[in-house]
């Protein structure tokens, strides 16, 4: 007899790490499906599985995608993620990531048992209390992306107690480098997060980076971050969704790799990979960052055997170098 695989239905899945989701599924023998609306992800980043162009907002796109689909498992990637904006735009987060989310539970809450993995962030810890930040550190974001994030891990302990709704919810420290095939990996319009605009500038971006604040209360002032590989993290996800089939209930864990890298730390990091210097300005603090932060993620370790492979900031960087000077229109001779 012959099993069929598991129909896995990731929303966001043209997205950065929703794209490196569906490739290690497809690896491992799942049959995955993949809903976007295509605002920030990329039509050609699907390549492992049917795409449904829409939003989860849409209740009729979503009721036709699942009666399609009949997915037996849900990954939730599809949001909005930079801090900044959800300062100066909250509405747009409070929308696509609470009322959204919402909406996509709807449909997963009628399929019984449907285990549902949520992408959280470190966002939702706010300004850190301790040096690493495990999964008991006091909840207190500060800015709309973080509590939006923080609203919909709380609306999953809700759905588990009263509707018996399995999920897990992943709160990612920085996610960062590309899968080494060099196929995918983070491309933002425009983009924001410091990993692609040091290599963008590397790769001749006129505009200079700009480090925002050096005055914080870190070694060399600048922002502290724990960098982790984007395929790391999908690995938690496997390992979270085979954990709920015996597990269920509704779990969090933070995954990061439990070391702290500044802003400078990032821009040496690339020049040495490059071979490049990183032209840069100072400017003042972006709203909305905390100083530090840094995961102790020794919780998905030992309960879901989570064992990260890029462990070096540099190891990562390298990744993500690849897969930027691979779409770069002027090919770079770095090493
Ligand atoms: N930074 C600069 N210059 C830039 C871009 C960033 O100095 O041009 C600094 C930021 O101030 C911050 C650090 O580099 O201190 C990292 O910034 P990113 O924009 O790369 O990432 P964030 O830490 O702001 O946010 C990311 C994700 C969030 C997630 C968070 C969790 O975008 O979704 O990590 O740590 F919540």
């Amino acid at each position: 007899m012959t099993t069929q695989p598991t129909r896995l239905l990731v929303c966001g899945g043209a997205g950065y790490i929703g794209s490196h989701m569906c490739k290690l599924l497809s690896e491992h023998g799942y049959h995955v499906a993949v809903v976007d609306n295509l605002s920030t992800g990329h039509k050609e980043a699907v390549r492992w599985g049917q795409l449904y162009e829409g939003d989860i907002g849409d209740s009729a796109f979503l009721s036709r995608v699942f009666a399609d689909v009949q997915p037996e498992g849900v990954l939730h990637f599809a949001a909005k993620s930079i801090v900044s904006e959800s300062v100066s735009h909250p509405a747009l987060y409070y929308q696509n990531n609470v009322s959204a989310s919402l909406n996509l539970f709807e449909q997963v809450r009628r399929i019984p048992g449907c285990p549902l993995i949520f992408s959280s962030t470190a966002a939702i810890f706010g300004v850190p209390r301790s040096e690493r930040i495990n999964e008991a550190h006091p909840k207190d974001p500060i800015n709309a992306y973080g509590r939006s994030k923080l609203a919909v891990e709380q609306a999953l302990q809700d759905y588990w107690a009263a509707y018996g709704m399995p999920s897990m919810a992943f709160r990612y420290f920085n996610a960062a480098g590309a899968d080494p095939s060099a196929v995918i990996g983070e491309a933002h319009e425009p983009e924001t997060h410091l990993i692609p605009k040091v290599f963008q500038s590397i790769l001749g971006d006129p505009v200079p980076l700009k480090i925002f604040g050096d005055d914080y209360e870190t070694p060399d002032g600048t922002c502290v971050r724990d960098y982790v590989h984007v395929n790391d993290l999908c690995m938690a996800h496997l390992l979270g969704l085979r954990f709920l089939r015996l597990h269920r209930g509704a779990h969090a864990f933070n995954l990061g790799n439990g070391a702290g890298f500044s802003v400078r730390e990032v821009l040496k990091t690339a020049e040495r990979i490059t071979g490049t210097a990183v032209r840069h300005e100072l400017t003042d603090r972006r709203p909305g960052d905390p100083s530090h932060l840094v995961a102790d993620s020794s919780a998905a370790r030992e309960t879901l055997g989570w064992e990260p492979q890029h462990i070096g900031l540099e190891d990562i960087m390298r990744t993500a170098w690849t897969w930027h000077r691979n779409r770069s229109p002027v090919k770079h001779d770095g090493a």
